[in-house]
This record gives C-alpha cells, sequence and structure tokens, in this order.
C-alpha cells in the first residue's frame, strides 16, 4: 500500500514542487491571480525564517502542501495558509494529515493554537479538525472567507 508522509520542506527543489501543486490548485483550478497567490514567504527557505512549508508525499509523489507563517510574536496563533491538496488525491485524509503536520510545528514552537481563513466551501472540513469560526465572511482574492481558529489547550 502507498505511503503517506508528510515533511518539513528543506530546500529550493521540495519548494519548486509545492508552488507546483499550488499553482494547479490556486491558479489553475480556483482562478486566483498570481500576483496574489504568491508572496514574500515563498523565497528561498535558506533566507525566509518566520514561514515553515510543508510537503505531503505518496511514496514520491508530492501531492500536497501548506505553509505555517511566524511572523507575528510566539504568544499569538500561528497562520495556517495555502493549504492544497492535487483534486486526484482530496477524500482520501490528505488534508487531515497536512493539517496535523502544520499543527505539530506550531506546538513545538511553543505557539497556543493556530489561525487561518478558511475558503468557505471548506469550512466544515476545518470544522472536522475542531477549528471554530468567527466574524463575517469576507471577499478574498474573489473567494468568500471566514477566520477560524484553533486552540491547543
Ligand atoms: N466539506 C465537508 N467535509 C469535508 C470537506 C468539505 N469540502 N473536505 C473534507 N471534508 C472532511 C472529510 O470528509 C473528512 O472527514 P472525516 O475525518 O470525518 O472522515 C475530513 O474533512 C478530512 O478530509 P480530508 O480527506 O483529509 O480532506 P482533503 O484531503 O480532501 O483536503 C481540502 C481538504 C480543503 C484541503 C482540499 O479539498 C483542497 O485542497 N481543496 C482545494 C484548495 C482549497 O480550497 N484549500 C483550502 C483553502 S482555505
Amino acid at each position: 500500500m502507498a505511503e503517506l508522509m508528510v515533511s518539513k520542506i528543506e530546500n529550493n527543489r521540495e519548494l519548486t514542487l509545492a508552488l507546483k501543486i499550488r499553482r494547479l490548485v490556486f491558479i489553475d483550478e480556483q482562478d486566483v491571480p498570481e500576483a496574489e497567490e504568491i508572496d514574500r514567504f515563498d523565497a528561498v527557505p535558506a533566507v525566509v525564517k518566520d514561514c515553515i512549508h510543508v510537503l505531503a508525499w505518496l511514496d514520491s509523489e508530492p501531492i500536497a502542501t501548506g505553509r505555517l507563517l511566524i511572523d507575528e510574536p510566539p504568544s499569538e496563533l500561528a497562520h495556517i495558509g495555502r493549504v492544497a491538496v492535487l483534486a486526484e488525491h482530496r477524500g482520501t485524509g490528505v488534508g487531515r494529515a497536512l493539517m496535523t503536520a502544520l499543527h505539530d510545528e506550531a506546538r513545538s514552537l511553543g505557539r497556543p493554537g493556530t489561525t487561518l481563513a478558511a475558503q468557505l466551501h471548506a469550512v466544515p472540513f476545518y470544522e472536522r479538525l475542531g477549528y471554530i469560526a468567527r466574524g463575517e465572511v469576507f471577499l478574498d482574492a474573489g473567494i468568500d472567507h471566514r477566520w477560524m481558529d484553533l486552540n491547543f489547550r
């Protein structure tokens, strides 16, 4: 049986694989403008110290990615974003495994929890993981979103 593994991105080669997945999911599938999809947190891992990217592998195939922003003070919730599972691998637990890895990274940095701007269609996915929605629906990159928080304690 194929093995699912999630690892922290350590080099440019892995970051390129993650950005390829994000291009397929956000730019090609969801029509997010490229200028809004990529930002300073996506620069080379050796330079960016306030963002952790992760990559999910099914055996040797990269199939999902996400990132954790840690630019806020350590007492704040860490910000998860760019969570993307390739369409053909959705609904099989990959998103959950990816989020668990991001939560583990946040916990190991002593963060009290995580926060994210959920696309409206993904709210039930995050609720399954314990997230609670707050505030009104807002538009970002032409897509309806809601803020959601997960407190570890
Ligand atoms: N609505 C309701 N429940 C959902 C759901 C949805 N859209 N997507 C997943 N779930 C549930 C699953 O049924 C599963 O429930 P269970 O644990 O009770 O069995 C649980 O959430 C985990 O699902 P999983 O298979 O791990 O999710 P996934 O691999 O399909 O990933 C997304 C979910 C949202 C990350 C994936 O659909 C995706 O990448 N979408 C496109 C990009 C995107 O919109 N990202 C989110 C940006 S905020």
